[in-house]
Parts: C-alpha cells; structure tokens; sequence
C-alpha cells in the first residue's frame, strides 16, 4: 500500500489489435484485430495486483472491434460507460483498450463529450496479443499506471512508454511499436518502471537556496567540482589525483541507465567516504535514470552532467 486510500480503475475493453490473434507468433500483420476478452488482456500482466498497490481493477467488454470500423453508435455506448464509472466517487480512473488505427478520433471525441476531471486513458497495441513479443501487456500496465496517477485529468493515450494528450496525439507510423506523436507538441509524459514522468514535472525551485552566497562570496572560493565520463577502461587515477589536489565535488556522467566501470565505482565510493561529494548522472543526452541503480547518489531533476555541476557547487555553498 501507498499510504493514499485505495480506489477503483476501470478497464473498458474496445478491441483492436492488442485484443487481436494470429495463426504464428512471428506474424504482426496477417492477424485478426479484436479476439481477446478483457479478462485475457489482463491475465498477460503477472505482476500487475503488485502494481496496483491496493487499488481495485474493475473491468467491462465494452464492444469488440477492429477500430477501423468504429461508429458513432459505439462512440456513445463509450461515453455513456465513461460518464458512469467517472461519477462514481470510489473511481480513481478509467483506462480504455482501442485499436490503434482511429484511436485519436476516440481520443479526442471523449475529451471533448466528457470533458473529464479524472484520467481516462486509451492504449493500445502495434502486435496482436499472439505475438513473440506483444507490446500490448507493457502498454496496458502503463496506462494503468497513468489513470492511478493523482497528477492526470482529461484524456490520454499511453502507447511505447510516451503519453500524449487527447489534442496533440496522431498516428503516425503503420508498423512500428511507437506509432503515435504529438508532432510539435511532443509527449506529456513518460512511463519508466510504472512511474509517471512529466516533460513538465510542475514546480521546483527555480532559485537556489545559496544564491546569495554567489553574489557575495569571491570566486576563488568557491567550492571546486569537476565533471568526469564513465567510458570503455577508465583510469581511476584521475579520481584519486582529484582528491589529491582538493578537489570538493565530483559529477560523473555515468554510461546508459548510469553505470561505472568497477575501478571508477571503487575510486569514487572511496572519495565519497572521505568527504567529496559525488552526483551520477547520464552521458545519455536523452532520458534519465531510472530507479536506484548505484549506490552513488542521483543528480537532481535528471540534470545533465554540466548542469548538474552547476547545482552541485551551489548546494557545497550552503
Ligand atoms: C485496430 O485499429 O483496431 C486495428 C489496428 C491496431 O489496433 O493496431
């Protein structure tokens, strides 16, 4: 449990290929769209009730069809399961299972019928549920993870980890697993690990609690932290010649999802244990890491190594 009370999110299963079968699993196109029940949809996530964290699944066969041949009667029957789930107080959010092929018309016809104050989240899927690799599992357990968080209201649609808006979102490619953009827009958010990462994270401080200490303070003392590369081979030697001559604080821009070559974890955590304070972050110009994967601590916000010196000299101010 996360301490918050504990809720319904109700899935209503439309169809589409995340619903859809095939005669082999290595078959992404020759495959019949709208198979599968929802209960099917849902018995793919394993893990899914340790995700929930005490709240509740709630789940309807709304209809059963390949999204190509969505109509207004279908459209109504939606809106009308949508508007009672959502009146219903112990409903935290909705999360709807649609083919990929109209799901933006869907979208955007739902933000604008219902105009919703709680989330209510399209996904879908680019390979039948048959396939080698369904991404279907992935993008339901992520959009259920979106309608859960308290930071959405209106519709979404959650599709290769991205969640873009009812407005901006588009499908834009015909095979690949991240088919849809929000064009220039671009995604609202990100699913990682079942957690909710906004391009816009909302408040933080946008002044640094030392500043002032930068307008007084003379440049020759403040505090030194120098920026290193996690790479194939690296030499150890430059923490501890670091150290050696003084060195305060040392930003590491760690390979991928923020890992270090052993000799550089080692020399690292050695400084850190004598007082230098050390940040990881990515050398990834992309993304940011994700979950707790060293025991270096994280720079802050997923700021890139050059920025993330910048914080780290002002927090050595205090
Ligand atoms: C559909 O839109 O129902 C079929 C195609 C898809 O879901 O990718």
């Amino acid at each position: 449990m996360n301490g918050k009370k504990s809720q319904k999110v109700v899935v209503l299963a439309t169809g589409g290929t995340i619903a859809g079968t095939a005669a082999n699993g290595s078959d992404h196109t020759g495959y019949t769209a709208a198979q599968l029940g929802v209960q099917h949809l849902l018995d793919a996530i394993p893990t899914l009730n340790d995700a929930l964290q005490g709240d509740v699944l709630v789940c309807e066969q709304v209809v059963q069809l390949d999204s190509k041949d969505m109509d207004h009667a279908t459209w109504q029957t939606l809106a009308q399961r949508c508007a009672y789930w959502l009146s219903q107080p112990d409903v935290g959010g909705i999360v709807i299972t649609h083919g990929t092929d109209t799901l933006e018309e869907t979208a955007w016809f739902l933000q604008m019928v219902l105009g919703p104050t709680k989330p209510v989240v399209l996904t879908c899927a680019m390979r039948p549920a048959t396939a080698l690799m369904p991404d279907g599992p992935q993008n339901l357990w992520d959009a259920i993870a979106v309608a859960r968080d308290v930071m959405v209201h209106g519709v979404m649609a959650v599709c290769a980890g991205r969640i873009h808006s009812a407005r901006d979102v588009q499908k834009v490619h015909t095979y690949r697993l991240d088919a849809f953009s929000s064009g220039d827009a671009g995604p609202r958010g990100w699913v990682e690990q079942g957690r909710v990462r906004w391009a816009d994270p909302g408040s933080w401080p946008l002044k640094h609690a030392n500043a002032h200490q930068v307008l007084e303070r003379p440049v020759a003392q403040w505090p030194w932290v120098a920026v290193l590369h996690n790479h194939a081979n690296p030499d150890a030697r430059q923490v501890h010649a670091l150290m050696a001559a003084g060195v305060q604080g040392i930003v590491l821009a760690g390979t991928g999802n923020g890992t270090v070559h052993h000799s550089l974890l080692a020399a690292l955590t050695q400084a850190q244990d004598q007082g230098v304070a050390v940040r990881l972050t990515t050398r990834c110009a992309e993304g940011q890491i994700v979950g707790a994967v060293s025991e270096l601590p994280t720079a802050p916000r997923g700021l890139n190594a050059f920025k993330a010196r910048v914080s780290l000299m002002l927090d050595l101010m205090g």
